[in-house]
């Protein structure tokens, strides 16, 4: 492994250089120094993502964070899955054949939460030629063993009940999947999710949870509105997605236009952001300047920088060991360029188990 290099947020601080709206996340930025690992939809490498026992696997590998998406059911409730759509991972196709839309999907939020229960779980797939194809086929066999979609207050209780049982302090890391196409089928899953998170207990910055969006105009309105209304003050993250990707729409005189992730690169808005975000969350390509990187040597760029300095820390998402980047030969390369050269200060990884044991291996060299 290759290691070195430790570029600090109190750099930043001590310089005076950071901006005014920076204040109010120093002392997160400051808890970043120690990096983390969040088990993206859970040891889903392993596992069918999202699954209790996914969830339990990565607990037990030695993860910070637990990763929850969440969409909402016919009947107002949250379930967590990670498309809003339920074709993917489940067998909604043979159990509601006349129940898929127009484009030929299959919506969570057409479907009560008695109907997703009834559905069985299963590891990702697409549809070729009629046939299902695993997506990553290294992974969980498809349609083995028994798997069911849970509430998200069943997640809370099984992760709350594990810090119990284990002794330890996980958190969540919760995300509010497309709040846009919810408010356009009239439901707030943001302050549904509030609702849950207050009712356990998750209600100021010091609640070990992370609240993340793609929808930073959502994100906007969390943070103005409905967390001072539910006098509530979480941490959040402002993902930032490809414009390509059609991940968020925002409502401009009436209509519903694409929002631009452009404005979340731009450190010129950094100042602004951290008003609203106590970190981004990136892909991992977007700390790369892609141009000058060749196969085994990454190059990093400013947007780790950009974000400490505006008292903002960055969590990158998603490493994926058996489907690396063609400049990448091994996972650990990865890990070294986005939490090391680029100093971000954790990530999402499908692999928790090989994250734990990279920052285990970093640290001993601290
Ligand atoms: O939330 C971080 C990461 O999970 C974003 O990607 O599409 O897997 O939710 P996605
Ligand atoms: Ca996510």
């Amino acid at each position: 492994m290759k290691f070195a290099k430790t570029v600090l947020v109190t750099t930043a601080i001590a310089a005076g250089i950071l901006s005014s709206g920076a204040a109010m996340n120093i002392a997160c930025a400051d808890e970043a120094q120690d990096k983390i690992i969040i088990a993206h939809r859970g040891a889903s490498a392993y596992l069918p993502e999202h699954t209790l026992e996914s969830k339990a696997l990565a607990y037990n590998m030695g993860v910070k964070y637990l990763e929850q998406d969440l969409a909402m059911t016919k009947d107002n409730r949250l379930v967590v899955i990670h498309d809003h759509f339920l074709d993917r991972v489940t067998d909604v196709a043979d159990k509601f054949p006349d129940r898929a839309r127009k484009d030929g999907r299959f919506y969570v939020i057409d479907f009560t939460l008695d109907e997703i229960k009834s559905l069985n779980f299963t590891e990702g797939f697409v549809v070729e030629n009629g046939k299902r194809v695993q997506g990553y086929k290294g992974r969980f066999p498809m349609f083995t063993s028994t798997f069911k979609i849970h509430t998200f207050e069943e997640e809370i209780e099984f992760i709350q009940g594990l810090n119990k049982t284990m002794g330890k302090d996980i958190g969540l890391y919760v995300e509010t999947k497309a709040p846009w196409f919810h408010k356009q089928e009239g439901k707030d899953i943001s302050k549904a999710t509030l609702e849950v998170l207050k009712k356990y207990g998750y209600t100021t910055k010091d609640s070990n949870v992370i609240f993340q969006t793609f929808d930073y105009p959502d994100l906007k309105y969390v943070v103005d509105t409905l967390m001072p209304k539910m006098d509530m003050s979480l941490k959040t993250v402002a993902l930032i997605g490809k414009n390509d990707w059609g991940e968020t729409y925002e409502l401009k005189d009436g209509k519903w236009e694409p929002f631009d992730f452009n404005y979340l690169l731009n450190p010129k808005n950094y100042p602004e952001i951290a008003k609203y975000a106590t970190g981004l969350g990136p892909t991992y390509e977007q700390l790369f300047n892609l141009k000058k990187t060749t196969k085994d040597h990454i190059v990093v760029n400013d947007l780790v920088k950009n974000a400490h300095i505006n008292g903002m820390i960055v969590h990158p998402y998603t490493v994926r060991a058996d489907a690396l980047p063609k400049y990448c030969t091994d996972v650990n390369e990865l890990y070294q360029a986005i939490l090391i050269d680029a100093d971000a200060d954790g990530l999402f990884t499908d692999f928790p188990d090989l994250g734990v044991n990279f920052l285990n291996e970093y640290a001993k060299t601290k």
